[in-house]
């Protein structure tokens, strides 16, 4: 029954990547040695995100039939990155890498059968959008071949597109170019869009006779126009077009990212009164009117809706705050939190993999992890879920209008029924029955005068040693 199963769903699959549809290569070959890393450039990352990560969530608004990566350097930590985003990209291997149209045919087998389109896109490329894309696909329609340039603020040695109308004549590298040629500034982005079969075609034409040596992509568009094909680019922003080769234009990556990512919180009428120090990741959802104090930090994952205040210096990521919460100053909400309306969680106060009710409070100097904390329950100064036994992770469940008394240890597994008290300071070990105290600490003991005596001997004896050194 399993093997038929599996031979429907390879049958399927097999239709689907036989369709017409666009496929995405995406080139990640490149060891990025300015980078100076141990890490292959396309791992880096801008906003929480790997570069490539970047370009294959471009991509995936076209609904690609098949993902392509023509890894390198590194090219198992490239494929683990790539399988985890889309666990159908295919990962080919450019041993050597001897020029962008060598490696674009690297993807030739692995794009076997297919009948739709190719758009090649680089790893190292974070911001192309995919509106962009989409256009270049829909240009397709009345050209062979489409490029996507750009007109550069400072050309440098960027490859320069030729064209005498609306039609792409050629591409030519900076390294073999004319002064005349250098002089123009409509550069090449490296994203070029055509059908499968056209663009291998096309490549098995191009030789590596150039300044470099190498096989560029780039020629696939002087010999298509040899043969009558038609060429055309499609024009975006020099910014989308961003490659990062060194920490230094990582920065300014990060930098452009996140400047964007402040206006459009403005946009959705979002508050940041410092909005040059609170960063985002790149899936931040924040909702309207929701006010950002200063030096916030979203990691991945988080999710704010709309009324919420996120107060000065908090870490979130993994997390969501619902309407009417109000989080810090200087909290840190972990994956798996989870904050129903109205929730107030203060100052060094770490909620992991937990879910808070509406209207409960965990304000001061408190860990809760692995757990559930009930409607309007109030958790005390210095409380912690003692989640771990130093092998496995348990749960602590907290019913609702609980009052958990300061500096409890909540020893998981554990469970403290509805309209319970804990005594501060009570170390929890056993369940407590909804409506029940629980006293779990030593006796207090005063004892008559006895800080007094105490005292005057302590001082005695200091001032003893005093004389006896002087
Ligand atoms: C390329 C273009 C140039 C364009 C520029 C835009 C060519 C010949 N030139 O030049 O017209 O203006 O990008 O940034 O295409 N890669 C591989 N394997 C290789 C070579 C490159 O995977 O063998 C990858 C790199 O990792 C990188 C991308 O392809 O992500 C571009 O390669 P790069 O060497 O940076 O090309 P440029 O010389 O900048
Ligand atoms: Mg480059």
């Amino acid at each position: 029954m399993r093997l038929f199963r599996n031979r429907i769903k390879r049958a399927q699959l097999e239709g689907k990547k036989n369709r017409m549809g666009t496929a995405l290569i995406i080139l990640a070959a490149g060891k990025g040695t300015r980078m100076k890393s141990d890490l292959p450039k396309v791992l880096h990352q801008v906003a929480g995100a790997p570069l490539l990560e970047h370009a294959m969530r471009a991509g995936q608004a076209l609904d690609p039939d098949r993902i392509v990566v023509v890894a390198g350097h590194g090219a198992e930590k490239v494929e683990h990155c790539a399988k985890a985003f889309n666990d159908e990209a295919e990962v080919v291997l450019q041993t050597e890498q001897l020029g962008t149209g060598h490696a674009v045919q690297q993807a030739q087998a692995a794009l076997a059968g297919h009948d739709g389109d190719t758009i090649v896109l680089y790893g190292d490329t974070p911001f192309i959008s995919s509106e962009t894309l989409t256009r270049m696909i829909a240009a397709r329609t009345d050209h062979d071949i489409v490029v996507l340039g750009f007109d550069a603020a400072d050309p440098g040695r960027y490859g320069r597109l030729v064209t005498k109308g609306e039609t792409l004549e050629r591409i030519v590298e900076f390294k073999d170019a004319s002064e005349s040629e250098r002089a123009i500034n409509f550069c090449n982005s490296g994203v070029i869009a055509a059908r499968s079969a056209t663009l291998f075609d096309l490549l098995s034409e191009v030789s590596n006779n150039n300044a470099s040596g190498e096989y560029y992509l780039t020629d696939i568009i002087g010999i298509a126009r040899e043969r009558g094909l038609s060429a055309s680019a499609v024009r975006c922003s020099e910014a989308e077009t961003m490659g990062i080769n060194s920490r230094a234009e990582l920065a300014v990556a990060e930098k452009t990212f996140q400047d964007h990512a402040r206006a459009t919180a403005f946009e959705n009428g979002v508050t940041l009164t410092a909005p040059e120090t609170v960063y985002f990741a790149f899936d931040t959802v924040i909702g309207r009117d929701t006010v950002v104090e200063p030096y916030v930090f979203f990691g991945p994952g988080a999710t704010v809706e709309s009324g919420a205040r996120i107060r000065a210096f908090s870490h979130l990521e993994g997390c969501h705050v619902a309407q009417g919460a109000i989080i810090g100053p200087y909290a840190r909400l972990r994956p798996g939190a989870e904050l129903a309306e109205n929730t107030r969680v203060g100052n060094f106060v770490e909620i992991k993999n937990a879910t808070i009710d509406a209207g409960a409070k965990v304000n001061h100097l408190s860990y809760i992890g692995d757990a559930h904390l009930g409607e309007a329950t109030n958790v005390g100064a210095g409380t912690i879920t003692c989640n771990y036994d130093g092998v496995s992770k348990h749960h602590t469940d907290v019913g609702s209008n609980v009052f958990i008394g300061s500096n409890t240890m909540l020893v998981a597994p554990v469970s403290i029924g509805d309209n319970a008290m804990t005594a501060s300071g009570a170390v929890i070990t056993k369940d407590v029955p909804a409506e029940a105290l629980a006293i779990a600490r030593a006796q207090q003991v005063n004892k008559p005068e006895l800080a007094r005596k105490l005292f005057d001997s302590l001082r005695r004896t200091a001032n003893l040693k005093k004389k006896k050194a002087s």
